[in-house]
């Protein structure tokens, strides 16, 4: 791909669309607001906090990434979205308790105007919770044209010149690609006869993306990871990404992973239990959602760690992920990881990690720096997958054949020569010769 020639200035509002107002998206809306009152700091985002280097080590040029890149400015935001449910953000983000009254309270009025529009919804997704505010049409193909109303809409109301969509909805029953997902009209055909493979998510991504607007997938569904939405982002020059959010526990084995393989230490197993007791708990509960995480939990270590090149060290490695619903913890999960290793002649070690985390506190970050930065690419004409944002996903999505990269430093990496290519700088290999010439 060429480098974008010229990146369109960010001018005017960015309208955030958000299907699914529950945690995340309450904690991101939130937080936007409590940083642009200027009673809180954006910590954990790499577009509000984060710096890039430019030249060599000597030349200590190292601006903040959103004055190096036009990302649209925090002011800027304004936000919709859709919920099974019925209450405003307000509510909604009280009931999932994840910030504290005293949080809440400074931005209550604020939170108090974002009302959820009727959701496209399939009970046979997501088994485990139901709702009123639930949209009504003949087929899944009517429900997909409301939504791009609805995208019409918010729009205008908003008076956005841009509009980005980022599926905060619950994770969806497993799905695997089918015929029907295989080419736009199949897919226009399966929306009419309301065929079962086709999930509410695709539905928004469809909307979206025929609409021109940008599409970040929060959760482990196939949602934009089928080859029609591909080709409609590709026709449409829209710019998608995804999927499942990259928190907690996969965070941090993409941090150690990619350790002990630098360090070839050797893996024999390694076993992860979490408790949460959220509403993404509970829908993590039925079996059909639950295998959806796994498979997106699972893929981290096989790919970091390529056991088919290190089979000594990596071949017979048994990996275990469970997920527990436990009502008390709320939003406060706690992960632990019991890590086997083994180092030199083969003696056997031990690593545990309990990790107390907030879901939700890790997750708005996230959500932050996908919409500026799917907004950037937009402006920038990079159309379909936008693979450099890989960094914020537990199962990033590459081009066909293409296997994904895990390892966070490579990620952080990618994305930084990204920016770096998309303003005409040098990329940056680390190698250094340079300086002992
Ligand atoms: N750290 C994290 O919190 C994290 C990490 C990775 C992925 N995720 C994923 O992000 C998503 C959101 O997580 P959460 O903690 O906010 O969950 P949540 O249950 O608090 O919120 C999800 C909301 O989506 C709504 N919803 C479900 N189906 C919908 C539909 N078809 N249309 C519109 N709304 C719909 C639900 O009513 C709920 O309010 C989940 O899929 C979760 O697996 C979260």
């Amino acid at each position: 791909m060429e480098k974008p020639s010229k990146i369109a200035p960010a001018k005017g509002n960015l309208g955030v669309l958000l299907p699914g107002m529950g945690a995340v998206s309450t904690t991101f809306m939130a937080g936007v607001e409590l940083v642009r009152k200027g009673k809180s700091q954006p910590v954990g985002s790499l577009t509000q906090m984060g710096t890039l280097r430019l030249g060599k080590r000597t030349d200590a040029r190292s601006p903040l990434i959103k004055n190096f890149v036009p990302l649209a400015e925090l002011k800027d935001l304004t936000f919709g979205g859709w919920d099974i449910f019925k209450d405003n953000a307000y509510q909604s983000a009280a009931n999932a308790g994840v910030l504290n009254p005293q949080d809440l309270e400074k931005v209550k009025s604020f939170l108090s105007t974002i009302k959820p529009m009727k959701a496209a919804f399939d009970h046979d997704f997501v088994k485990l919770i139901d709702g009123p505010n639930i949209k009504k049409g003949k087929n899944k193909y009517e429900l997909a044209l409301q939504i791009k109303e609805d995208i019409a809409n918010f729009r205008k109301t908003s008076r956005a010149s841009r509009l980005v969509t980022c599926w905060c909805g619950s994770t969806e029953s497993f799905v695997k690609p089918e015929d029907v997902h295989s080419t736009p009209e199949k897919f226009i055909e399966a929306m009419k006869s309301n065929h079962p493979m086709i999930a509410p998510s695709m539905l928004y991504a469809w909307a979206s993306v025929t609409s021109g607007v940008p599409f970040a997938n929060g959760a482990p569904n196939l949602t934009v990871d089928i080859p029609a939405i591909q080709k409609l982002a590709h026709d449409n020059n829209v710019a998608i990404c995804g999927k499942d959010f990259k928190t907690g526990q996969t965070l941090m084995k993409t941090i150690l992973a990619p350790g002990f393989k630098a360090r070839m230490l050797g893996l024999e197993g390694w076993f992860s239990t979490n408790i949460l007791g959220n509403r993404d708990g509970e829908v993590l509960e039925d079996p059909g959602s639950f295998k959806t995480k796994e498979e997106s939990k699972l893929s981290v270590l096989e790919y970091i760690l390529q056991p088919q090149l290190y089979p000594q060290l990596y071949g017979k490695m048994c990996h275990k992920v469970r997920i527990n619903y436990y009502p008390p913890r709320g939003d406060n999960k706690e992960g632990w990881d019991n890590i086997d290793i083994f180092g030199w002649l083969g003696y056997p070690m031990q690593i545990k990690v309990d990790f107390l985390c907030r879901d939700s506190i890790l997750a708005a970050p996230i959500v932050l720096d996908l919409v500026l930065f799917l907004d950037l690419a937009q402006r920038a004409g990079m159309r379909g997958i936008q693979e450099w944002l890989s960094f914020y996903f537990k199962s990033p999505m590459t081009a066909p054949g293409l296997y994904p990269e895990h390892d966070l430093f490579i990620q952080s990496m990618k994305l930084k020569n990204t920016l770096r290519w998309m303003k005409g700088e040098d990329l940056i290999t680390h190698l250094g010769q340079e300086y002992y010439d």
